[in-house]
């Protein structure tokens, strides 16, 4: 349709019409006739539910089709209702969880994973993913860090946007893609104290430096619809935030799609005790331009009424009406409502054997080795016991990965068989223990068996005969689905007492030990990697978890991972980062440490650090040379270094490159990502590896409240992980 025949239907439509568009329903509303018959649904009235312009949770072409003929049909002017669906990771193939994304600091990797998602969601009636999540996290008590590519806004940005192209495409219009939807703004990562759905008190400066950027890569990238977040920031929830949406979203970032509230967002801004009615709570989202109220009766209820008082003028909801009527004919959907969803095409792309090795492809990469003694890894032996609840476990997706079917899983088990079928090799199997102990809380419903102990004591005593058996014991220990996603926020961040019982009494056998962790968040892992010779953090590794998991730890890959947030050593350490400050009483490495920036009972610095992971070769890294040692505006420094691989397998290093800028007019972090490049390199053999500095990637918020760059001393740093000490200073004169 054209831009002004969309002009010409908006100007014929009533006022009810107009919020209706506004308006989502949840999917279970049309999921049964009711909606088309009139009939009352969950107590939404008969209009809405004719008249609604989105809902989200449904999908299945066939079912999606009927909703849409019989919806178009009764609609007054035909206009297509557009379906929204949760696709993070995985529709039918799932890809490792965002947070096993940001580790293989690969983008190409996250749009690939976009792309075949975006293609299965589409053929299944999908229009719109409400991914990727651009919130930066910094505390591993927060659920939702599953969801995210990590504590660092460079990696993110590069992850986000690299997601919106693979989601969108070249057009959404193709039916091979969706649209977009960039979350949730913002920074929803903030959370006070790791507690979903709280607070977040932020300064100008490391909002606008350190949680913004992710979001405004997505944008630029062209997403074309951004969620407001639950949290207020600094007193203000997001969806009613006119600053937020109207001056940085809108103005400064130049988003001109689709704005959504979260799930009920603008009706809790009475709980929050910053709207006194839900027709407040409309006005003030209508005033901050929240184009769609997501799954609650403010808009529906309120705006007809608030536009017809005068409270909120008709040029407000015109634009919000046609920003939505514009996603709606971008996607194509007045042409052809059903975006080419056919049970057909579904069954033709789903779960293709492309997509599941683009899938394990992924695994391969996302897996990130924290430790590798005596030569655990890769497994040599002849005789190999996979213990633990994870051994053969087909949940391996996250809670964010509801339109797919974990029975299509490949679990450790049965890849292990496959692998070995035809070998010398043996294996063996033992669950060990259940994942979880009694009384675990899960939030849908609380962990509880009768007779625990006697199973778990059945189940440890076959494993310990399975280790007995072994050569060398890979256990495969982790979180549970439900322990990491929304609403599951934990202040302990070890794993369950059974499966702590279990490693132990595993490890009396005295067997060489790797333990694989399967996980949504980082973990506190001191005694397991202590006491293990080899670890891998697997994340929540999908579809092809079984596979990709053993193609790195037989050996055929190297595992090339990289921590995308900082693993601590207890959960007392939270929030941690590597790009913290310096303080003005930094402790020393040596010498007296009192009175000084510290934790009288644990380090300042994580276990395990940003960046950091291990690959099956060894690597140096020559010292940083620069091209010249100052910079001018519009003039270029290359860095270089000389990375080998001193050991004797073909492996992947991730090279990454930090700046730290001395002195500012206002305090400066230790260092900030600003680059990185994977290298591939056979045993012996070296490679140059080439950074640009310009002057831009110096800029931040200044004392001035504008990004800007300041003369003086930097040091750029080029290594393998956040901690590299590899650094060479030049000056921004
Ligand atoms: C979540 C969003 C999600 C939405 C729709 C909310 O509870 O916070 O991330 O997109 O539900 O399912």
């Amino acid at each position: 349709m054209k831009k002004t025949d969309l002009k010409a239907l908006l100007d014929e439509m009533s006022l009810e019409e107009k919020v209706m568009q506004l308006v989502q329903l949840p999917g279970d509303t049309f999921g049964n006739d009711a909606a088309v018959t009139g009939l009352s649904n969950s107590g939404i009235p008969e209009n809405v539910k004719r008249l609604a312009g989105s809902t989200l949770g449904v999908w299945g072409a066939d079912k999606i089709k009927k909703i849409q003929k019989e919806y178009m049909d009764k609609h007054p002017h035909h206009i297509p209702l557009m379906f929204m669906l949760d696709v993070i990771h995985g529709h039918k193939t799932v890809f490792p969880c965002p947070l096993g994304l940001g580790a293989t600091f690969e983008p190409e990797v996250a749009e690939k994973g976009a792309e075949v998602q975006a293609k299965e969601a589409s053929a299944d009636g999908v229009h719109v993913t409400f991914s990727p999540m651009g919130d930066l996290v910094r505390d591993a008590r927060w659920g939702r860090v599953v969801e995210s590519t990590g504590e660092d806004k460079f990696l993110n940005g590069k992850m986000v946007a690299a997601m919106v192209k693979g989601y969108q495409g070249d057009d959404i219009k193709d039916s091979d893609h969706v649209a977009s939807c960039v979350k949730h703004f913002a920074a929803y990562g903030g959370a006070e104290a790791g507690r979903d759905y709280n607070n977040v008190e932020l300064s100008e400066h490391t909002l606008r430096e350190q949680y913004l950027p992710s979001y405004a890569e997505g944008i630029k990238a062209g997403a074309r619809m951004v969620m407001t977040s639950f949290n207020t920031l600094n007193g203000i929830p997001s969806s009613g935030n006119k600053w937020l949406m109207r001056d940085i979203l809108r103005k400064e970032m130049g988003f001109d799609g689709v704005l959504i509230s979260d799930w009920a967002a603008i009706a809790e801004m009475q709980n929050w005790g910053f709207a006194e009615t839900l027709k407040d709570a409309s006005r003030l989202a209508m005033e901050a331009g929240v184009d769609i109220d997501m799954c609650t009766e403010c808009y529906s209820g309120n705006l007809k009424e608030l536009v017809e008082s005068g409270q909120v003028n008709m040029e407000l909801l015109d634009e919000a009406v046609m920003r939505v009527l514009e996603l709606k004919n971008d996607l194509g959907l007045f042409e052809d409502p059903y975006h080419g969803a056919s049970e057909e095409k579904s069954r033709k792309v789903s779960l293709t054997p492309e997509s599941r090795e683009a899938a394990r492809d992924a695994v391969r990469k996302s897996l990130v080795l924290l430790k590798n003694k005596r030569e655990a890894l890769p497994l040599k032996v002849s005789k190999i016991a996979f213990i633990g609840p994870y051994a053969d476990e087909k949940e391996m997706r996250s809670s964010w990965a509801i339109s797919s079917d974990s029975s299509t899983a490949v679990t450790i088990k049965e890849a292990a068989q496959k692998r070995y079928e035809k070998s010398d090799v043996k294996v063996k199997f033992a669950k060990g223990c259940e994942m979880l102990d009694n009384n675990t809380e899960l939030g849908f419903f609380t962990f509880k068996k009768d007779d625990l102990d006697n199973e778990n004591n059945k189940l440890l005593s076959q494993a310990l005969e399975v280790a007995e058996w072994a050569d060398e014991v890979v256990l495969c220990l982790g979180e549970h689905f439900s322990q990491s996603g929304e609403s599951t926020s934990r202040v302990n961040l070890s794993l369950s007492d059974a499966q702590m019982r279990l490693f132990e009494e595993v490890r009396k056998k005295g067997k060489k030990i790797t333990t694989l962790i399967f996980t949504g968040r980082p973990l506190v892992l001191d005694d397991i990697e202590a006491k293990s010779d080899a670890l891998m953090i697997c994340f929540r590794p999908g579809t092809e978890g079984g596979n990709g998991i053993l193609d790195v730890i037989s050996g055929d890959y190297s595992p090339s991972g990289k921590l995308p947030m900082s693993f601590p050593y207890c959960v007392g350490q939270e929030p941690i980062h590597y790009d913290r400050y310096n303080t003005g009483r930094p402790k020393p490495t040596e010498g007296a440490t009192i009175f000084t920036s510290r934790y009288l009972d644990c380090p300042n610095e994580p276990k395990f650090c940003f960046g950091y992971g291990l690959t099956y070769s060894d690597f140096t890294v020559s010292a940083v040379s620069l091209s010249k040692d100052k910079l001018t505006k519009g003039d270029e420094i290359k860095a270089s270094v000389t990375v080998k691989n001193t050991g004797k397998v073909t492996a992947t290093e991730v090279v990454q490159l930090y700046i730290r800028d001395m002195f500012g007019s206002r305090v400066r972090p230790l260092r900030e990502l600003k680059g990185f490049e994977k290298v591939e390199l056979k045993a012996g053999e070296s490679k140059t590896v080439e950074f640009g500095i310009t002057e831009d990637m110096l800029r931040f918020f200044t004392i001035n409240n504008v990004f800007e760059s300041e003369k003086g001393k930097f040091i750029a740093f080029i290594g393998f992980d956040s901690e590299t000490d590899n650094g060479i200073e030049f000056e921004l004169v």
